[in-house]
């Protein structure tokens, strides 16, 4: 039987001591709590395996106890001592889910059985649990489109592991859909009650990469005017995304793998270490190998996050995707902007199949977003795409880039893509936007208003 960590709530005296000594001896670790404040608190804070508590009449709020370590600690095990004559307490505490009882006084070897059992059961009820999870799942990945070979590879791997708390490591080109799969894999876990916290490690300097993720103390650095709580520990029994890993410095890399190997880590310019029980998920569009050889990447850390490594294949490598994702978004957008387009012509098709997708699914779901919001008829036609590098007759000069479709376009229109195409090329910031195209921010402020433009990214996956 695997070596449990245990909290044992009892008073001070000759019986805790016994427990506690055998407990040990049998290779358990073991936290020792006089009373219920103790209790509760070592609940909040750390995780058990198991709690061992003394029921008693005057201590009522024992059944409160219980109920309040299943809450936070589901698959935790609870067993209540008890005297014979108040056997009607322990039950009661069963109740409130406590998973078993000994009269006191009792032989160790008793304690030892009673912890085997449950051991066996939870393990039992936890393969139980994942089998039937593993059959819902198939009904619950609507969000995810595609039929191609690939894509279901994937997603078969993703359906076997959700439910364990393996880091997984998920690899593919940038918009192939990798925060996507790491959000499919939380909602299908265990977990999915609690927190799914998103951090891009590329986004943030070091220290401030770091105080991100672990959170700092009051007066750690300067500007650190308040204590502040980390993601980490944010994620606490839930599951953390940790985007672009290969932009961590050493220094943080060092700490994620801490928290990997042992579930704690300090905040900055703390010196208390908190536990945390948290699974990692990681995604990087760099190739991890080529950062490990180059001694940019710690390997260490790599294979701790690696546990399961799922790549997402680029769009162009499994076309037959490409159509129904395209259907998707047109039907998502349309509904969405109320406007009524049917379909797209024949030739739209065969443009949106032969296109390579650079950008992958994130750009065929930016240029669907825009062929509805521009387009004033029924069917999307293969100039309404405006997709790079196919207007331009294979002529990558920039200044013949813009180019009038061949039937003509009317100014406003041209307009309308053109602010789209300075919002998109500067991320949405209206400012940087308005300097692309020589106008002032009011002038760009007043056309997005006008044209009704809105950032795709408030518009939240369905
Ligand atoms: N199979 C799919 N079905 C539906 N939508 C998808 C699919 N794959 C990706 N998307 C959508 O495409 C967009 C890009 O996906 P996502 O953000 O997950 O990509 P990513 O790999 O994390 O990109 P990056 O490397 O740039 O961060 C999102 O809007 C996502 O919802
Ligand atoms: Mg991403």
């Amino acid at each position: 039987m695997a070596n449990l960590k245990i909290l044992l709530m009892h008073p001070e005296g000759l019986l805790g001591k016994r427990i506690q000594k055998f407990l040990e001896e049998e290779g358990h670790t073991v936290k020792w709590v006089g009373d219920e404040t103790g209790c509760r608190q070592c609940l909040d804070q750390e995780i058990f395996d198991g709690l061992i508590l003394e029921v008693k009449p005057e201590g009522c709020r024992t059944t409160d106890l219980v109920r309040h370590a299943k809450k936070v600690h589901s698959f935790g095990i609870v067993i209540c001592l008890v005297h014979p004559e108040q056997v009607s307490l322990a039950l009661e505490a069963m109740e409130q889910g406590a998973d078993g009882y000994i009269k006191t006084p009792f032989e160790d070897k008793e304690l030892q059985i009673a912890l085997d059992r449950l051991q066996e059961y939870r393990s039992l009820v936890g393969a139980n649990f994942y089998l039937r999870r593993t059959q819902d799942l198939i009904y619950r990945f609507d969000d995810i489109i595609g039929d191609s070979q690939a894509l279901k590879k994937v997603l078969s791997v993703v359906k076997k592991v959700a439910y364990s708390n393996a880091s997984i490591l998920i690899a593919g080109e940038t918009g192939t859909g990798k925060e996507l799969i790491a959000g499919a894999v939380h909602y299908n876990s265990a977990r999915r009650e609690k927190p799914f916290i998103k951090v891009n490690c590329a986004a943030l300097q070091d220290t401030l990469l770091e105080s991100e993720l672990f959170g700092h103390e009051k007066g750690a650095f300067t500007g650190a005017d308040k204590q502040r709580i980390g993601r980490f520990e944010q994620a606490n029994f839930g599951t953390i995304f940790l985007d672009e890993i290969a932009d961590m410095s050493p220094s943080t890399q060092a700490k994620v793998l801490r928290v990997l190997q042992e579930q704690e880590f300090e905040r900055v310019g703390g010196t208390k270490t908190i536990k945390v029980d948290v699974r990692v998920i990681s995604a990087s569009n760099k190739d991890l190998k080529e950062e490990i050889a180059a001694k940019r990447f710690r390997d260490d850390l790599y294979y701790r996050l690696n546990v399961v490594n799922l790549w997402i294949p680029p769009l162009r490598e499994r076309r037959e995707d490409i159509l129904p994702l395209a259907e998707y978004f047109l039907h998502r957008f349309s509904g969405e902007m109320s406007k009524k387009i049917v379909g797209f012509t024949p030739e739209a098709e065969a443009v949106l199949r032969d296109y390579e997708w650079p950008g992958n699914i994130r750009e065929l779901r930016n240029s669907l977003e825009r062929s509805v919001l521009l387009s004033e008829k029924e069917w999307i036609r293969p100039e309404d795409l405006s997709l790079h590098g196919l207007d331009e007759a294979g002529d990558s000069n920039d200044a013949k880039a813009i180019r009038m479709p061949e039937g003509g376009i009317p100014l406003v229109e041209m307009e309308k893509r053109l602010i789209l195409e300075a919002l998109e090329r500067a991320n949405w910031v209206q400012k940087e936007a308005a300097e692309f195209l020589g106008v002032s921010r009011r002038v760009m402020h007043y056309k997005i208003q006008k044209f009704g433009i809105r950032n795709p990214n408030w518009v939240k996956n369905k």
